[in-house]
């Protein structure tokens, strides 16, 4: 098999590259390409290519496969190679009738027997059904779990703060710091409070410790209060048990830890809006999943985003990707893609186990846009280091103030400015940019945003030849570490 650099239209893309070198942002043309679906625009005209990169881009997918690489997610292949697994968190996120076979099972009964798990058990928190040890209703909800068992879920309650029942509070414990966990049950009563243990493999240290530590808030002589206080959700389930969780959600090897966010690992946020709002962020991703496998790659937003991606990655060297949101309802955005990008796509050993000799998945970064302006920004307008990126805001904002900043933002990154009577106040412009615009932020658009970003990670993974849903290099730091402890 040839290596990526090896193919014809890598080495034409590599020729066009150095043709366009000498090209600023105002030699390209505009209304290169504009994409809409399920409530998203993305609006790619501040990129530094032509209607014929596009085609060559679109050439090199076509030329890996591509289209098939596609279904073999969806339909369950084994894509996630080097486990052996399938990487079917499009499954978690069906709401039709439609089978997925494992193994020469069909899966979608655990997923619907589960999805019915957290309905039940949203509906008797939020109706003041589910009664702690002393009778009483809970009223905080408090998430132990890290990194993709944790990310996700507290992206999307703060993202999706609007529809949260406000009845109830929502706490996240990650971290071993004795402050994480010490900060969140000051004001808390045991009374009144349910764990959630979010852990795929039920062994992270970090979790373990802070599930310990809740064990030991309540009173020892308490009857009952594993089984009132804390659900576990993992695919170890003989784990929780040890541990004596009785409330026990499944998910499964075919769910990667940062793609989990359909799953029950998010029931805080189930509980938080209401299964049927759940179901409608569910739906969301559906949508973004159809588009994914059934759009032409000339229309369809993953793929481009992630062409889009390599050609700056690769062609123009740009290694760092930035993600500024122009609303505070998806701040946490950024860390959830940093996960989800760089532990998936941070990687330079092939699919067949060769070093590879181009470059990978970015070093993905950012945070609120407008608040950068007043502390990064200098050094995106006159450093030295090359920075590409997405610009997210909402449209329902755009009359308001903070979407004139964007787009001014936005326009001055790529056109750059000249003051004459200034010249150290010249910004050379040319940063390649994607303008994404949801309608508004809603438990569907959250669930197409999120989906959006998993594909394009995944495209990106396909073009490279790499493997995204393993993370070979975590578990050979975590056994260096027990090592050496
Ligand atoms: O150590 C990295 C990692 O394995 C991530 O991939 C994962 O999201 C996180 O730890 C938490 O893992 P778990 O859900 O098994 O506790």
């Amino acid at each position: 098999m040839k290596q990526l650099t090896e193919l014809d239209s890598w080495t034409i893309l590599e020729k066009h590259a150095a043709s366009l070198r000498h090209h600023t942002f105002t030699d390209f043309k505009k209304d290169k390409l504009h994409l809409n679906a399920c409530a998203i625009s993305i609006n790619f005209n501040y990129q530094l290519y032509d209607q014929n990169t596009i085609e060559l881009l679109i050439k090199l997918a076509n030329d890996v496969q591509l289209k098939n690489k596609i279904h073999s997610l969806i339909s369950g292949e084994i894509v996630n190679k080097s486990e052996q697994r399938p990487a079917l968190h499009t499954a978690l996120r069906i709401i039709d009738n439609s089978q997925v076979i494992v193994d020469g099972t069909d899966i979608m009964p655990d997923v619907l027997a589960t999805r019915e798990q957290m309905r039940l058990i949203s509906t008797q928190i939020k109706s003041g059904k589910w009664l702690g040890y002393s009778n009483k209703p809970i009223k905080d909800i408090v998430n132990i779990g890290i990194g993709g068992s944790d990310f996700g879920p507290r992206f999307c309650i703060e993202a999706l703060s609007k529809f949260t029942d406000p009845t109830l509070a929502y706490h996240f414990i990650s971290d071993a710091d004795p402050d994480s966990f010490d900060d969140v049950l000051t004001n808390l009563n045991p009374e009144t409070t349910l764990f959630i243990v979010s852990s795929k493999s039920f062994t992270t240290q970090e979790t373990h410790y802070n599930t310990q530590k809740a064990f030991s808030w309540f009173d020892k002589s308490t009857k009952n209060y594993k089984d009132k206080h804390f659900i576990a959700v993992t695919a170890n389930a003989d784990k929780a048990q040890q541990m004596g969780i009785t409330h026990i959600l499944p998910i499964w090897n075919w769910v990667g830890g940062r793609y989990s966010v359909c799953s029950a690992i998010n029931l805080i946020t189930c509980i938080a809006i209401g299964y049927e709002a759940f179901m409608t962020f569910l739906a969301g991703a559906n949508q973004m999943d159809k588009h994914f496998y059934e759009s032409e790659f000339h229309e369809n937003m993953p793929v481009m985003l992630a062409l889009t991606g390599l050609w700056n990655i690769n062609f123009l060297h740009i290694s760092t990707h930035l993600l500024l949101v122009y609303t505070k309802q998806l701040e946490k955005f950024v860390a959830y893609v940093q996960q989800l990008d760089m532990e998936s796509n941070g990687k330079s050993i092939d699919n067949e186990g060769h070093f590879i000799n181009y470059a990978t998945g970015p070093i993905v970064w950012g945070g609120s846009g407008n608040q950068a302006q007043h502390s990064y920004y200098q050094l995106l307008c006159q450093g030295s280091h090359k920075v590409a990126g997405d610009f997210i805001s909402l449209k329902q904002f755009d009359n308001e103030i903070i979407n004139t900043m964007c787009k001014a933002k936005i326009k001055i990154l790529s056109e750059g400015i000249n003051p004459l009577d200034k010249p150290n106040g010249l910004i050379t412009g040319g940063t390649p940019l994607n303008h994404i615009s949801l309608e508004s932020c809603t438990p569907t658009t959250l669930g197409s945003l999120i989906a959006l970003y998993e594909h394009k990670v995944y495209v990106q993974g396909v073009l490279w030849n790499i493997n995204s849903f393993d993370q070979p290099g975590v578990e050979s730091a975590k056994a260096a570490r027990l090592v050496s402890a």
